[in-house]
């Protein structure tokens, strides 16, 4: 038995996707644990390319049990099209499980992100749009409904009738917009869905647990990542749920004592979609660049993505909050024709000079990067192979961040594709 958590070190898009669907050929069984279909991973495998959003990454392979935990949340309009998608080109979702204690995100709640959104004006936080935010916002205060009430037509109808019955006024008055209606839903959701997704609707903390003591192997893939976690992250531009390793255990259901190992996936350089503190941003050539030859559009907002220097401040903070035990770099190739490649190091706030994250948001929004300059390679990574092909000042670029971050280096990505990475130990 072992257990493996992939999580993003970073604001998203790391690569995290590649990497589970990469180490996942050694594992029996693949996870999410929170997020939803705000989460874009994407896979390119024999010149096809996925976007999953809700289906864990492991689904590609026949041998993998994909499993979505009781943390997501989860728009089933949303799950059934991807299903159909996925099988349209001859991907298996059979095996895939859902938690009946997921929740649900309902029309109303992607209304609710919308205008919320619009609410803010110049001060919004550049959210998905997808409901994220209300659907955790209802679990929490006890509102929510879930997958299993998809199977459950008096319950899920009486949840759903307090609900509109508290919303509805709220949206007439302060949005002056037409209510939800309970009949129109429910045929939605109990109707259609219900009966979509019932064979998918199980017990997946028991499905975990029956595979751990049979031996198994399991990999717990992070959406979001550490920047964007409600506790962890640069609040209130984050996301809604805990998408660091500690997350793991709440929204899948295992007990700390479990976790053996935690991959932080990183990017060579930063991205950030959405709105919030950015220190070692470039809104220069060099930003363009990144942006250019990174591709760095959103897998499904297709919104740029602002782009920037590695930042090692950010490192040091996301080693310790989730107990890394190594790292991925991606992304490596993108950083081919730059000379020199910067590294943020430290940053300075109002004369003080910080090596790990400072505690006061409003410092964060107010530091400088202070950098090291490294000597680029200048020459194509995307067909090397192993360590030893790597050019003399890549090498040096990878040594540079396992010495200040502490944390080796067991992966690294130079190219989309899933055969394109290397690997500086066994992978598993
Ligand atoms: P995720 O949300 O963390 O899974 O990342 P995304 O899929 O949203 O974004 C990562 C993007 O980078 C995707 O388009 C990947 O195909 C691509 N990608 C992943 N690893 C590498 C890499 O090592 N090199 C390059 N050039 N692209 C990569
Ligand atoms: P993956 O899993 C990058 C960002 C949004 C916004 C903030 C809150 O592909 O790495 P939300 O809709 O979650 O309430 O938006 O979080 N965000 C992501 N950014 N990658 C993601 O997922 C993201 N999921 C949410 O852009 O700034
Ligand atoms: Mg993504």
């Amino acid at each position: 038995m072992s257990t493996t958590v992939v999580v993003g070190t970073q604001w998203g898009d790391e690569g995290k996707g590649k990497f589970t669907d990469l180490l996942a050929r050694d594992m029996d069984m693949v996870v999410r644990y929170q997020g939803g279909h705000n989460a874009g991973h994407t896979l390119m495998v024999d010149g096809e390319t996925f976007k999953l959003q809700l289906v864990p990454s492991g689904v590609l392979y026949p041998h993998i049990t994909p499993l979505i935990g009781n943390g997501v949340v989860i728009d089933p309009v949303v799950l059934i099209e991807e299903i159909d998608r996925l099988s349209a080109v001859g991907v298996d979702c059979s095996r895939l499980m859902v938690s009946g204690n997921a929740h649900l995100i309902f029309p109303y709640h992607q209304a609710l992100d919308v205008v919320a959104e619009r609410h803010l004006g110049f001060n919004k936080l550049g959210t998905t749009k997808r409901g994220i935010g209300p659907a955790y916002a209802d679990k929490a205060a006890r509102v929510g409904l879930r997958m299993q009430d998809l199977l459950d037509p008096k319950i899920f109808r009486q949840k759903l009738a307090v609900v509109l019955h508290d919303k509805n006024p709220f949206f007439a008055k302060v949005y002056n917009r037409l209510p939800f209606d309970l009949d129109a839903l429910a045929e939605q959701y109990l109707d259609e869905c219900g009966p979509r997704l019932s064979s998918y609707i199980g017990d997946t903390v028991g499905l975990l647990h029956d595979a751990l003591e049979q031996g198994q192997h399991v990999l717990f893939e992070g959406a979001q990542a550490m920047y964007l976690d409600l506790d962890h992250g640069t609040y209130p531009f984050v996301t809604s749920s805990n998408p660091v390793a500690g997350g793991v255990c709440v929204g899948a259901g295992i007990g700390p004592r479990y976790i053996d190992r935690v991959i932080g996936v990183t990017k060579a350089y930063v991205s950030r979609v959405g709105a919030g503190p950015f220190p070692s941003e470039l809104t220069d050539d060099v930003g363009d660049h990144l942006v250019d030859v990174g591709r760095e559009y959103g897998t499904n907002t297709k919104r740029r993505r602002r782009c920037g220097w590695l930042d090692i401040v950010m490192l040091r903070h996301a080693v310790r909050v989730n107990s890394l035990s190594d790292m991925a770099i991606t992304k490596l190739d993108v950083l081919d024709n730059l000379d020199p490649v910067k590294v943020c190091v430290a940053y300075e706030v109002d004369g003080q000079r910080y090596q790990t994250m400072p505690y006061h948001q409003s410092e964060i929004h107010r530091a400088v990067p202070i950098y090291e300059d490294l000597d680029g390679w200048g020459c194509d990574l995307s067909g090397v192979s192993a360590r030893s092909e790597l050019p003399k000042q890549a090498e040096e670029y990878l040594c540079f961040i396992e010495e200040q971050v502490g944390v080796p280096i067991t992966l690294v990505g130079i190219g989309p594709q899933r055969h394109q990475y290397i690997s500086f130990s066994p992978l598993s």
